[in-house]
C-alpha cells in the first residue's frame, strides 16, 4: 500500500519577542538583536501541517482536508492569531516564543485529535519569515 504525505497550509498573523527573562536586558539585546525589541514585533505565520496514510479506497485520500483545516482552525489558529505569542497563548506559555518552540507547541495541539481522527501527524512545519522555517517530526 503507498504511504502519502499531504499536507494542509494555515496562516496567522502573531507578535512576540525573543527575550530571556534570566538573563540582563544587554544580553538579551546582544543574543537576540531586533528579535528582542522592547515594545515586540510581528510575523505573518505559515503553518504547514502535514498528514501520512495510505489513500482509502473510496475517497482517494487521506484525510477530508476541510476536517484537517477546522481541527487546525480550532486547536491552534483561533488561540495564536491576532495575539502576542508571549503573552496571550495557552500553549506557549513560560515558553521561548521561538519557531522551533512553535512548532513542537503545535505538534502537541494537534497530534491527539488527528490521531482520532484515525490519522498519523506527519510534521509541523512553522514558516516565520521568507528565509526561516522550523520542522518538528515529533521525536
Ligand atoms: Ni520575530
Amino acid at each position: 500500500m503507498p504511504k502519502v504525505y499531504i499536507t494542509r497550509r494555515e496562516r496567522f498573523n502573531a507578535a512576540h519577542k525573543l527575550w530571556n527573562p534570566n538573563w540582563s536586558e544587554e544580553k538579551n539585546f546582544e543574543v537576540f538583536g531586533k528579535c528582542a525589541n522592547v515594545n515586540w514585533h510581528g510575523h505573518n505565520y505559515e503553518l504547514f501541517v502535514t498528514v501520512k496514510g495510505t489513500p482509502d479506497p473510496d475517497t482517494g485520500c487521506i484525510i477530508d482536508l476541510k476536517l484537517l483545516s477546522a481541527l487546525i482552525n480550532e486547536h491552534v489558529i483561533e488561540h495564536i492569531d491576532h495575539r502576542n505569542i508571549n503573552l496571550d497563548v495557552p500553549f506557549m506559555k513560560g515558553q521561548m516564543a521561538s519557531t522551533e518552540n512553535l512548532a513542537v507547541a503545535i505538534w502537541g495541539e494537534l497530534e491527539g485529535v488527528i490521531r482520532e481522527e484515525g490519522c498519523t501527524l506527519h510534521s509541523i512545519r512553522v514558516k516565520e519569515t521568507e528565509n526561516n522555517f522550523a520542522e518538528y517530526l515529533g521525536e
